[in-house]
C-alpha cells in the first residue's frame, strides 16, 4: 500500500525506510547491503536559466525561490514534485526488475554489472528522495518520497508508475536490452534535466549522468558481446529489440505534449544539447527529427482536418528554435534513435564477422512501430520498417511473429545452457569507480551492512492504515456510547 499521508519527514527517514526497502524487495546479497551509498551534488559550470520564461535569471535555490503561477492548473513545485517522483519511481522500479537475475548471471563479470547497477538505480532513487525531502519539503513531496519506497514494480494497485517499469526482465538478453533502451531513455531525461532552472535538481543530475553512461555503455556492450558469441540465433535478438525500442520511444513522451512545452517555459527540459560544437538549433527543423516522424508531422499538419488539433502550428518550416515547442519530445527521441542507429550499425559489422554469411542484419524499428499513447503512433498499425498494415487481423499476427513468444523461451533455454553463449567483454566498464571530484559535495555516506537494524520494519502506510482501523473501532465503540448517552438524554427530556 502506498503512502496516502507521509510519516517519512526528512532525509533521514527516508534513508532509515530504504532499508526496510531493500530487505523487503529481497536486495540483501552483500554487494548491496556492504556497498556505500550517498548523495552527491555536483557543480554546474554556470548559474544562469538557460531557457523558457526565466531564461537569464539566476537558477532556483529553493521553494522561496520558485515563481507563482499556474500551469495546466498546477504550481510550480507541484510540477517539480511530480517530475522527481516520476524519475524515482524508475530507479527504484528498476531494481525491482532485476532482482534476483545475478543467480543466473552468465559470468561474474554479468553479475558485476548488474550490482554495480543496482546500487546506482538505489542512490538515483536516494537523490530523487532527497530532492523530494530535503528541497521541496511539501507535504506531497513527503508522501511522494514515502511511496518511492512502497510501490512495487508490477504490483497491481501499487504498481510502479510507467508501465515499462512493470515487467519482471526474466533473463539477460532482457537484462541487456532493458540497459541498451530504457536506460538509454534515463539518459535523455537526465540530460535534459542537468540543465534544469532548479540548482538541486541540476546538481543531482549531473553526477547521476556520470554514473548512468556507464549503464548505457554496458548495455550497448552487451548486445556486441552477444553478438560476437555467435551462439544466440540473430533473429531471436531481432525479437527483443522489437519488443524493446518501442517501449523506449514511448518513454520519452509524446511528440506532441503539452507538457513538454509547460517543462520548457519553466526551465525544467529543453532543447536536446547539441552533441558536437555546433549547435542545430540554427539549422532546418526536418535535421532535428527523425526522418519519418518529420514527413509524418510534415503531412499530418498539411492534412490536419483528417489528423486533429495536434498537428496545427507545428512550425516546421524555420529554423530548429522556432519550432513549436511541444515537439520537443519529438527531438528528445531523435537524438536517442541516432545513438542507436550507430550501435546498429556496429552490431551488423559484428554479425558479418562472427555471424555465417547470410544472417540477416539487425534491423532498428521504425519509430512508427509498435507504438503506444501518448505517441501520435498510437493504434496505427506499421512494420518494423515503418511501412503500414493495411489490416488489424494481418497486424497481430505480425506482431505474434515478431515478439518474443514462449516457444523462443524454449529454444533459449538451449541457448543459456551453453557456457560461452555471451562472450566475454573487451574491457571492464566498471573498471574504476565513478569519480567524485573536488568540486563535489558528499552528504549521507552510509554503508547499511547486514545487522544494522532499522527503527522502519514494515510499511509505514500498511501499519498506519492499521492504527486508523483501530482508532476507527475505538472511536466507533466510544460513539455508541455517545449515543447512548444521548439516548438516555433524549429519554430525561422525554420523561421531564
Ligand atoms: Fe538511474
Ligand atoms: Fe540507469
Amino acid at each position: 500500500m502506498v503512502a496516502s499521508k507521509a510519516e517519512i519527514r526528512s532525509f533521514d527517514d527516508f534513508r532509515e525506510y530504504s532499508l526496510w526497502y531493500l530487505r523487503d524487495v529481497g536486495l540483501t546479497v552483500p554487494e548491496i547491503l556492504g556497498n556505500e551509498f550517498k548523495i552527491v551534488l555536483a557543480k554546474p559550470k554556470d548559474d544562469e536559466i538557460e531557457f523558457g520564461d526565466f531564461a537569464g535569471q539566476k537558477r532556483f535555490r529553493g521553494p522561496e525561490d520558485f515563481p507563482d503561477g499556474e500551469w495546466n492548473g498546477r504550481s510550480y513545485i507541484e510540477i517539480l514534485a511530480n517530475l522527481a517522483n516520476i524519475q524515482g519511481d524508475t530507479e527504484f522500479g528498476s531494481n525491482e526488475q532485476q532482482v534476483g537475475l545475478w543467480e543466473s548471471a552468465p559470468s561474474d563479470y554479468d553479475r558485476k554489472i548488474l550490482l554495480s547497477v543496482i546500487n546506482e538505480e538505489f542512490r538515483h532513487g536516494w537523490q530523487m528522495g532527497f530532492f523530494e525531502t530535503d528541497v521541496i519539503r511539501t507535504e506531497e513531496a513527503f508522501t511522494a518520497a514515502q511511496s518511492l519506497l512502497e510501490r512495487r514494480s508490477g504490483s497491481g494497485e501499487d504498481a510502479r508508475l510507467l508501465g515499462a517499469f512493470n515487467n519482471p526482465i526474466k533473463d539477460w538478453i532482457g537484462m541487456y536490452s532493458f540497459l541498451e533502451f530504457m536506460d538509454r531513455d534515463g539518459g535523455s531525461q537526465l540530460t535534459l534535466l542537468a540543465r534544469s532552472a532548479v540548482m538541486d535538481l541540476t546538481r543531482s543530475m549531473l553526477f547521476m549522468l556520470r554514473e548512468e553512461a556507464k549503464h548505457l555503455r554496458s548495455g550497448e556492450q552487451g548486445f556486441e558481446r552477444m553478438i560476437r558469441g555467435g551462439k544466440l540465433p540473430i533473429e531471436l535478438l531481432q525479437k527483443y529489440v522489437n519488443l524493446f525500442a518501442p517501449l523506449g520511444y514511448d518513454l520519452h513522451g509524446g511528440e506532441r505534449s503539452t507538457n513538454a512545452l509547460i517543462y520548457y517555459k519553466l526551465g525544467l527540459k529543453g532543447f536536446y544539447p547539441s552533441p558536437g560544437r555546433e549547435s542545430y538549433l540554427e539549422r532546418p527543423a526536418r535535421e532535428a527529427f527523425d526522418r519519418q516522424l518529420f514527413e509524418d508531422l510534415a503531412h499530418r499538419e498539411l492534412n490536419n482536418r483528417d489528423h486533429g488539433y495536434k498537428f496545427v502550428d507545428l512550425n516546421l518550416n524555420g529554423p530548429t528554435q522556432d519550432i513549436n515547442k511541444e515537439l520537443l519530445n519529438g527531438i528528445t527521441v531523435t537524438f536517442y534513435k541516432r545513438a542507436l542507429e550507430s550501435h546498429f550499425q556496429k552490431f551488423n559489422d559484428l554479425i558479418k564477422q562472427h555471424h555465417p554469411t547470410g544472417t540477416p542484419e539487425l534491423v532498428l524499428p521504425s519509430i512508427r512501430f509498435h507504438r503506444d499513447r501518448p505517441s501520435i503512433y498510437a493504434g496505427e498499425c506499421y512494420d518494423i520498417h515503418g511501412k503500414p498494415i493495411e489490416s488489424q487481423a494481418v497486424y497481430e499476427r505480425y506482431i505474434a511473429d515478431n515478439l518474443p513468444s514462449e516457444n523462443d523461451q524454449a529454444r533459449l533455454q538451449e541457448v543459456f545452457a551453453e557456457p560461452d553463449w555471451i562472450a566475454p567483454p573487451e574491457m571492464d566498464v566498471y573498471k574504476t569507480p565513478t569519480k567524485v571530484q573536488s568540486t563535489d559535495e558528499v552528504l549521507y555516506q552510509t554503508v547499511f551492512g547486514d545487522r544494522r537494524s532499522t527503527r522502519y520494519t514494515f510499511n509505514l502506510s500498511t501499519a498506519a492504515e492499521k492504527r486508523e482501523q483501530e482508532a476507527r473501532k475505538s472511536k466507533a465503540t466510544k460513539s455508541s456510547g455517545d449515543e447512548g448517552q444521548a439516548f438516555w438524554a433524549f429519554m430525561d427530556s422525554e420523561t421531564d
